[in-house]
């Protein structure tokens, strides 16, 4: 199979969605991969580390496209890209569909068939090509939301952790997944007065277990949210239903009557958001302003971190790569539900359930079908 990877250019995106070792492995197995020139260099990697690894650079992103069979790529395709894209080309990477009613129309129209990092699950159910990033996320979340409750940033002008003879912020946490916990802890080791939520008893259980004490797990309930969030200097949103659009959790309403100056990170931004005044933002312009409540939401945060991103990503994503280069499409989707899960669109048909029930309207421009299964 020839697998191409083309340089990210979404903007300030660093990262690359394979590694020189990658290229190296996937040659053994008797593959050819294309590499676009300079698109490891975000990440520290040069033109030289994936030739020496046995990759052919390709001057242009048009003949990287054209040539491959499939593409291996890190964030979901953009519009330039999307012109590139060849019926019945396999895309293997993020796509968040649901967020993007435009996004999905132009797949469909495209023919190709979408393997989405974020919806594939292994054998206990978790997201394993979804939980690199959100670890990554979930700690830039509570470096950049400190960073945004400085005065200069528009921010309240707290530090995050107080000082002797001065209270620590409050951090509320939506979301006690991954992202979730990473910010937690972060928030946590600076000295926040962290509290969690989430609507999962077991995930609360275990998060009283495993947090340090100036972490609180509370029960995700409309009440309790308002409660908090009034009294909150940084909101972090990390909830997430696989597939389907980020609930609204935070009211405009809401918004208004939190403190002035606070912040909200809302990570959950690259599936819808779960503020009702969150709109996504980019890394040259991250934040904006509503009712003096400071916005971030970046959808792709941990591009800003390529090098560690990169790998990160990269170390859970090889495996699959090479099973869906070796076993072909149906092969793959065969070798497991979780990796069938995967499957979000195919040949321009909707297949995840999720994708369909976010855009009810597109049901009549291609039938969909309910499991992963290709029919
Ligand atoms: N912006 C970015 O750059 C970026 C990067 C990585 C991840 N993300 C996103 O962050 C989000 C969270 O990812 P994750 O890996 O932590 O997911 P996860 O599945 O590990 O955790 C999500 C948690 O949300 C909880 N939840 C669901 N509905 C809820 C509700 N109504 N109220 C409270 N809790 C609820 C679930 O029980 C779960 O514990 C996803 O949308 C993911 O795509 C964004």
């Amino acid at each position: 199979m020839i697998i191409g990877v083309p340089k990210e250019v979404k903007p300030d995106e660093y990262r690359i969605a394979m590694l020189p070792v990658g290229a190296q492995l996937l040659v053994q197995d008797g593959h050819t991969v294309i590499i676009e020139k300079n698109a490891g260099l975000g990440s520290g990697f040069s033109n030289d580390d994936y030739a020496d690894a046995g990759a052919e650079i390709i001057e242009s992103a048009e003949d990287l496209f054209r040539r491959a069979q499939m593409i291996v790529k890190v964030k979901e395709p953009q519009p330039d890209e999307i012109g590139r894209l060849r019926a019945n080309q396999v895309l293997f990477c993020y796509f968040h569909f649901a967020s993007s009613h435009k996004l999905t129309l132009q797949c469909m129209k495209k023919n190709i068939s979408a393997v989405a990092y974020e919806t594939l699950t292994d054998e206990h159910g978790r997201l394993p090509l979804l939980t690199p990033m959100s670890e990554v996320a979930g700690k830039l979340s509570i470096q950049e939301g400190a960073k945004c409750l400085e005065k200069p940033m528009m921010g309240r002008g707290i530090l995050l952790g107080g000082v002797p003879g001065v209270p620590p912020a409050n951090v509320l946490v939506l979301g006690g997944g991954v992202v979730g916990i990473n910010a937690a802890r972060v928030a946590a080791g600076l000295g926040a007065n962290v509290t969690i939520m989430d609507i999962n008893l077991d995930r609360l259980r275990q998060l009283d277990e495993m947090m340090p004490p100036n972490v609180t797990t509370v029960f995700c309930e409309p009440h309790a949210i308002e409660r908090y969030a009034v009294q909150a200097d940084l909101v972090v949103g990390s909830v997430l239903i696989p597939g389907a659009r980020a609930p609204k959790l935070i009211s405009r309403e809401l918004v208004s009557n939190m403190k002035k100056g606070s912040v909200i990170v809302d990570v959950c931004i690259d599936q819808g958001g779960c503020s009702e005044t969150s709109r996504p933002t980019t890394h040259g312009d991250p934040v904006y302003v509503v009712d003096e409540v400071v916005h971030y939401c970046v959808t792709n945060m941990p591009g800003a971190v390529g090098r560690t991103s990169s790998s990160a990503l990269c170390n859970a994503t090889l495996a699959y790569c090479r099973e869906l280069a070796s076993l072909g499409l149906q092969g793959f989707l065969d070798k497991s539900p979780g990796r069938a899960a995967a499957l979000n669109m195919q040949n321009g048909r909707i297949i995840c359930t999720a994708v369909a029930e976010a855009f009810p309207d597109l049901e009549n421009e291609v039938r969909f079908v309910s499991s992963g299964r290709v029919e």
